[in-house]
Parts: structure tokens; sequence; C-alpha cells
């Protein structure tokens, strides 16, 4: 079963930012399904790497767009963006370590990370666009 069903609840409105987030859940998905599989193997491994790399190239998309359109939360918005990377790099380390507990703090983390930084803080970005378009 998949970690996160995507549904277009999800969707924020700006096509790019849509796309990555839709992209990031396969991810998710892809590193909970290499986990069940258990502990490090090379897939878990493999996916844990891709995670970190597309979380960065993710947010650095936003804060481009985010810059780009004058948003005026940008900085608070780049704040959490970066405590998000770092708490993946920590879990992406005891990942390579081998640590056994990392699945069971892992996966509700970032279940619950995703739909909050989503629906909550990118909304706001969406909805800043959405204001921006009909002025
Ligand atoms: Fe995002």
């Amino acid at each position: 079963m998949a970690l996160i069903e995507w549904n277009d609840s999800l969707l924020i409105g700006v096509e790019e930012v849509d796309r990555q987030h839709q992209h990031l859940v396969q991810v998710l998905n892809r590193l909970h399904h290499a986990m069940q599989m258990g502990g490090k193997s090379p897939d878990v491994v493999c996916v844990m790497q891709d995670l970190v790399s597309y979380t960065k190239y993710h947010f650095e998309t936003e804060e481009r767009l985010m810059a780009a359109a004058g948003f005026p939360e940008l900085a608070s918005h780049r704040l959490k963006h970066q405590a998000m990377v770092a708490k993946v790099g920590e879990f992406s380390e005891e990942v390579m370590a081998g640590k056994s507990t990392v699945t069971m703090r892992l996966m509700p983390f970032l279940k619950d990370w995703l739909a909050k930084h989503i629906l909550e803080t990118d909304n706001r970005f969406g909805e800043y666009m959405a204001r921006k378009r009909a002025a």
C-alpha cells in the first residue's frame, strides 16, 4: 500500500510546484515500499539519496518562484525548508548507518511533513499567486 495517495486537494495551482509535489509523493512512496522490504537494502539507500537531492531541488524551485513573484513570506518559508533539509539529512545518515529504528520514525514524519508543507505552507503561495493573477 502506498504511504501517501495523491489527490487533487494537494494541488496549489502553481503548475511547476504541483508537478514536483507529485514527484515527491512518488519518491516517498518508493522509499516506503523499499523500507518495507527491509533495513539497509541497496534500494533504501538509493531512494533515500533521491529523496535528499530531490527535496533540495524542489525547495530551490519554490524559492526561485517565490522570489520572482515577490512573495512576502519567502524568508520564513526558506527557514522551514532549511529545517527540513537538515532533518532529512539526519534521517539519511541514520539510514546509511543501518539504524533499524529509523523506518518507524521516518515514515510518519515524512507523511505528516509533506501534508503540512503542501496544504499549509505552499498553499499560501498558491493563494498569493491566484490573487496576483486576479489583480
Ligand atoms: Fe513544496
